[in-house]
């Protein structure tokens, strides 16, 4: 039996874990599976923040996946910014070349995002006070005392014993990130809770091939717990917020074009039935993007880089 963080750290990343040989695609659909209006978004924010700062931007993806984020992005961009993917995961064959790839966060200028990286840092459980550990099979017992970190970590932002999912090494792992931008924006997008809206019990979950599954840590399957989101420190705006600040819009066209221009109405459509799932308020719309500018001004009505005017 080991505590859970190691269970996750083995099953996902360890020599045969899930994320070396899996694609996320394949187990689960993100918003960069959903449409491409999601990097069309992404290029927007990048290009506003390029105004803001003036100058040649980086663009880094932790937890690339398999760079469909970026290759979409230097689709619609080409050569515009410094594209970097941040991955476990070696380089996919076939990735445009304009692409870095790499497994440590570089230093960089512009635009960090992450979307549904944190909910994969694998962290430990607890209940009422002890760490839970597990073994192979998915069976738990109770483990040793929590430190004062971890403690520490529940009593500001989980208290009241019972089960919990301690979010610091999520934290952790973000600040380090966010540490690497000089000037930008640092941007983590995930499922996640707020304060007094913690899920009871927890939200450790396993997918495979597109199925909810127990939580077995065997590689055999992704682990994924829902982020803490207000721990990371950031302001917080839902995705559909964000998206639609950036121009996402999810209004079907006028009927009236199905006669005149049939081709475009159906386009339209489609992108309208696409954006639609981005901003379903019941689905990815309901997200957090946690932002932190570096080295910007803070926000102010009007702020082209202020996500969070709504
Ligand atoms: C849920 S997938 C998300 C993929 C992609 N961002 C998307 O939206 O489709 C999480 C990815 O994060 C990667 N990952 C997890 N921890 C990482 C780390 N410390 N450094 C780099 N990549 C990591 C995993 O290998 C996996 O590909």
């Amino acid at each position: 039996m080991v505590p859970w963080r190691e269970a996750m750290t083995e099953a996902l990343y360890g020599p045969s874990g899930f994320y070396r040989r899996a694609a996320p695609a394949a187990h689960f659909r993100t918003s960069v599976h959903a449409s491409a209006l999601f990097a069309g978004a992404v290029v927007v924010l990048a290009d506003r923040l390029s105004a803001a700062l003036g100058g040649p931007l980086d663009l880094v993806d932790v937890g690339a996946g398999r760079g469909e984020l970026l290759t979409q992005v230097a689709a619609l961009a080409p050569g515009r910014f410094r594209l970097t993917g941040v991955e476990v995961a070696d380089r996919p064959p076939g990735l445009p070349d304009e692409i870095r790839w790499t497994g440590e966060t570089p230093e960089c200028t512009g635009l960090l995002i992450a979307n549904e990286w944190l909910d994969n840092v694998p962290l430990d459980l607890a209940e009422d006070g002890r760490r839970v550990l597990v073994d192979a099979g998915g069976s738990e017992s109770p483990g040793p005392v929590l430190d004062d970190a971890e403690q520490g970590w529940l009593d500001e932002w989980w208290p009241g014993g019972g089960r919990a999912e301690i979010g610091l090494s999520r934290d952790e792992a973000w600040a380090g990130a966010v540490a690497k931008v000089r000037r930008g924006l640092a941007i983590a997008i995930d499922y996640g809770h707020l304060a007094g809206d913690r899920p009871g019990g927890g939200s450790l979950t396993g997918y495979r091939n597109g199925r909810q599954v127990p939580p077995v840590p065997d590689g055999s399957c992704d682990l994924t717990a829902h982020v803490a989101m207000d721990s990371l420190g950031g302001s917080l705006v839902r995705q559909r917020d964000a998206l639609r600040s950036l121009g996402v819009s999810g209004e079907r066209p006028p009927r009236e074009l199905a006669t005149t221009d049939p081709a475009r109405y159906l386009r339209e459509l489609a992108a309208a039935s696409e954006a639609g799932e981005l901003l379903d308020r019941h689905g990815l719309g309901a997200f957090w993007w946690s932002v932190t500018r570096i080295g910007l001004p803070s926000g102010h009505d009007g702020d082209p880089l202020d996500l969070d005017h709504r």
